[in-house]
């Protein structure tokens, strides 16, 4: 019997030797941690259950018989975070570079399988080089089998996707169609093909950082949802985010002990809007005093940072947050920050997440830049998703509420619960100077007349009284009160149900 035990210790120990000592030093040289340290951090200490450790790879092809390495550089498994479970999946680098056998696949399908009866979360972290060239059609298989679970599982668990090395061809399109994309700077990158082949079909010469690095994702693409310095900062954080995240899409949010009253009530957000209305003021302020103990997970920071959206909690409970960002770009609705709001919304609503919008929005952004870009498209995509959203929606109107962004931004019309205002909301068709220049256009050469005409209509619209003289706005609420009405408001919705008419599947303006 000892003998049997001591064969399969060593059998376990060559498997977490993965691809050796040399290699495993190569990775920690480059600053990264291996497959198994990765899964050691973001799991509760000694809850991981490896699965499949003893896999090798069945190819036959260019001597691969006489190479086979137990795990076949992927390791899989399941554990807990902060007592949650969660699944995981870690490509091994120093496994023929992490990449993607039959085999390999196998054991990704296997644990997405586990995961989607379990109804829990999955994390997958990637350091790969794609595809397992030996393999071929094999391998494609194998990515195949991985995206169409990918897919199957989208809107019931949670999927997140961490990017720490090389992440190239098969292994970029799993994790764009997960919820979460995140990155490590330096030392993770994403492109469908490399600055090789880049080089040789365009001409351009592009380093591996330029065409997919971490500051390309998190900023211009919007691929990534987030970048951290190193693995161990990365990996911390996807523990943080996992507390707020739902188990799946009928579990409900989690529900954490909340360290802070619920009628806390924030005196200084009396004077949070500046008396001048085209002065900024930093949204986030906001949020961070409602939400408890000021804990935000924001997503997609560094993109479109003219909307912010993340996570906070209210009496304990997951609450999505959507707020238009004064300091950037005077809060305008454009492209990027419709689409990016968009996605969060369907999150939310995919997951029972409700969603707390704080509205201050001068419009949709003008010109030729955005028209081409497809505005009106990328606009609807935001429309869309808030008016099918059948989560609590609760919205506050903290100053300028114009034109159609009005409506956008989970108005009454179009599904919001509870719509408040600050006394300092201003919500109309427009502000008061282009509004006066058009339906006064005669008066545009007497300087005084204009002057009259426009405190004249200040006084007349820019208020929240007309909207709610009109039941559109359900309160004008005292800013240092908005976390208690929040509360309330969030407590009265639990159990709110919509009914929408039966269908195969909306058509979303993709
Ligand atoms: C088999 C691979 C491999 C692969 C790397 N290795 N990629 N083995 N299949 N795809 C092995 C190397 O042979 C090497 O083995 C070890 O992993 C480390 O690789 P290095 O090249 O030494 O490391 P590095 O210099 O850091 O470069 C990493 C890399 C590079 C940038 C990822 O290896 C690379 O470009 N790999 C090929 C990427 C690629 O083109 N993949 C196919 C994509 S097509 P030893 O034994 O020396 O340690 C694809 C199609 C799917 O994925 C499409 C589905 C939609």
């Amino acid at each position: 019997m000892k003998d049997i035990i001591d064969k399969l210790e060593a059998r376990r120990a060559a498997a977490r030797a993965g691809g050796g000592k040399a290699r495993i030093e190569t990775q920690h040289k480059r600053g990264k941690l291996t497959a198994r340290e990765r899964i050691e951090l973001l799991m509760d200490r000694s809850s991981f259950e490896e699965l499949d450790m003893f896999v090798e790879h069945r190819s036959g092809d260019f001597g691969m018989e006489k190479q086979k390495i137990a795990g076949d550089g992927v390791v899989t498994g399941y554990g807990t975070v902060n007592g949650r479970t969660v699944f995981v999946f870690a490509k091994d680098f120093t496994v023929f570079g992490g990449s993607l056998s039959e085999t390999h696949a196998g054991k990704i399908v296997k644990i997405q399988d586990l995961a989607m009866r379990a109804r829990a979360p999955i994390v997958g972290l990637f350091d790969a080089g794609g595809a397992r060239i030996q393999e071929g059609v094999a391998a494609l298989g194998g990515y195949g089998e991985v995206f169409k679970r990918n897919v199957i599982a989208s809107g019931v668990i949670p999927q997140i996707s961490v990017i720490m090395g090389p992440c190239a061809g098969g292994d970029v399109y799993s994790p764009a169609m997960t919820d979460f994309i995140f990155m490590v700077r330096d030392t993770s990158y994403m492109f469908v093909t490399g600055p090789d082949v880049v080089k040789t079909v365009t001409n351009e010469i592009v380093t591996a950082e330029e065409l997919g690095g971490a500051s390309v994702h998190a900023q211009k693409s919007s691929i990534a949802d987030g970048a951290y310095d190193n693995d161990v900062e990365c990996l911390l954080q996807m523990r943080r985010l996992i507390d707020f995240l739902p188990a799946n899409n009928s579990s409900g949010v989690p529900q954490w002990p909340p360290l802070d009253k619920a009628e806390r009530e924030e005196p200084s957000l009396d004077t949070l809007v500046p008396d001048n209305p085209n002065k900024p003021y930093d949204i986030k302020e906001l949020i961070l005093k409602v939400v408890d103990e000021g804990d935000f997970f924001e997503l997609s920071e560094a993109f479109a940072r003219n909307i912010v959206v993340g996570f906070g909690r209210i009496e304990g409970r997951t609450t999505g947050f959507v707020a238009n960002q004064p300091m950037v770009l005077a809060g305008v609705l454009d492209s990027d920050a419709s689409r990016k709001a968009a996605r969060f919304v369907r999150f939310c609503d995919a997951f029972n997440i409700p969603i707390v919008t704080f509205v201050d929005v001068p419009g949709f952004l003008p010109g030729t830049a955005q028209e081409y870009g497809g505005l009106i498209k990328h606009g609807a995509k935001l429309l869309f998703a808030y008016s099918q959203a059948t989560v609590p929606l609760v919205t506050v109107i903290t100053r300028k509420a114009f034109g159609g962004a009005y409506d956008v931004m989970a108005s009454k019309h179009i599904g919001g619960d509870f719509n408040y205002a600050w006394p300092t909301a201003q919500i109309a068709v427009m502000g008061a100077k282009g509004a006066v220049e058009i339906i006064f256009r005669a008066d545009l050469g007497d300087p005084d007349k204009i002057a009259a005409r426009t405190r004249e209509y200040e006084e007349r619209f820019l208020s929240p009284f007309i909207a709610a003289e009109r039941g559109y706005i359900d309160d004008v609420i005292m800013p240092r009160a908005t976390r208690p009405r929040l509360a309330r408001a969030l407590a009265m919705l639990r159990g709110k149900t919509v009914e929408l008419p039966g269908r195969k599947h909306d058509n979303l303006p993709v």
